[in-house]
């Protein structure tokens, strides 16, 4: 029997239960998989809060590698075997599952299942922002949130990598020196300093290109104002809650400013995409360019203490379930 992690109401850690479920075989279009390591994202505890609707019950979960086991009619891409992993699927805390072929990759020897699991939604998130959202350009001075966290790690290494001048925000002085090993250059404590002084303090009052804030409702405004002229806001995450609504008169004021909320969900929604992420990502990594960290795993039935752990700021880096 397979087990999984399964909600039947929005709550806390501890509404997730580990139990037996049904997995089945792959249908037209379809495979199977046997998963060795699952991603924990902080869109879980949005999906097992409430704050993102889903239907009870509910396997979460968006990011996985395992192995192919069995395909469906029609599938030629994949074949029993086959060392895989996928980003933004709902339905990955589980040992086994049948999905589409959609947003499955096949990852190469240099790539390890567990390192797959752990940059597979996270560092396609960090790829659409520096190379879509906006184009991180040398010399740019840039603003990250949580840039000791999963993405942030990423984001940090590869904006570096793009010759950026990476200014990051960070909940305590040990995750500064961790976001400073990973290419932040200006950590910024920002629970005691005051975010967009500081950043005109680090960019001769000009401000940033670029702000990356995860953090939503908190930071929200502290981001535009630390923008310069035609700067981009970029708000992809609600780790402090949603953004409250926002009058857009006041882009004018602050320098004709730009905003953008994206998900990774558009960025992965064709097989294109999905491809030139993932290839983009997987030369980063096997490069060099960009490393993975893993900061703690936990065994997929403790997911209740790794939603915990993440809700309370306590992991850096990326989280992976071992099963
Ligand atoms: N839109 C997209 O496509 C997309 C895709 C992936 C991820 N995301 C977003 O990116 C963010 C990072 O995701 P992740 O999985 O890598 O998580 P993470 O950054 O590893 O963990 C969240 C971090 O947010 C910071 N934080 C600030 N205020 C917080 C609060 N009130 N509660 C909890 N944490 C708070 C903490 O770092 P400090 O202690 O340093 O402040 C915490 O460690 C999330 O907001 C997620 O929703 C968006």
């Amino acid at each position: 029997m397979t087990k999984a992690i399964r909600v039947y109401e929005a709550g806390g850690p501890e509404v997730m239960k580990w139990e037996d479920v049904e997995v089945g075989d792959p249908g037209p279009g379809q495979i199977r998989i046997k998963q060795t390591a699952v991603g924990l994202n902080y869109i879980d505890v949005y999906f097992r809060s409430g704050l993102y609707p889903v239907e009870f019950p509910a396997i979460i979960g968006q990011e996985a590698a395992g192995v192919v086991e069995a395909v469906g009619e029609g599938v030629t891409e994949f074949a029993p075997g086959d060392r895989v992993a996928y980003p933004m699927v709902p339905g990955a805390y589980t040992e086994a599952r049948v999905m589409p072929t959609l947003k499955v990759v096949k990852l190469p020897d240099s790539i390890s299942d567990q390192t797959a699991a752990a940059m597979m939604l996270k560092g396609m998130t960090a790829q659409y922002l520096l190379f879509r959202t906006y184009k991180v350009q040398p010399g740019d001075n840039i603003l990250v949130y949580a840039a000791a966290g999963g993405v942030g790690q990423i984001l940090c290494q590869w904006a570096k990598k793009l010759g950026a001048n990476v200014i990051g925000c960070v909940g305590s002085q040990e995750k500064a020196e961790l976001a400073m090993a990973n290419g932040c250059d200006h950590p910024i404590l920002y629970r005691d300093e005051d975010i967009a002084s500081r950043v005109k303090e680090l960019t001769d009052g000009e401000g940033v290109a670029v702000a990356y804030d995860s953090i939503g409702k908190a930071t929200f405004e502290d981001s535009l104002n630390s923008l310069k002229p035609f700067g981009t806001m970029v708000t992809y995450g609600n780790a402090s809650g949603k953004v409250d609504p926002v009058d857009l008169g006041i882009l004018a004021p602050k320098g004709s400013l730009y905003v953008t909320r994206p998900t990774l969900g558009t960025h992965t929604a064709t097989r294109e995409l999905v491809l030139d992420g993932t290839k983009h990502l997987f030369d980063a990594v096997t490069s060099g360019d960009v490393k993975i960290n893993i900061g703690q795993t936990y065994e997929m039935a403790d997911a209740a203490s790794a939603h915990a752990d993440l809700e309370a700021r306590k992991t850096t880096g990326s989280t992976v379930f071992t099963l």
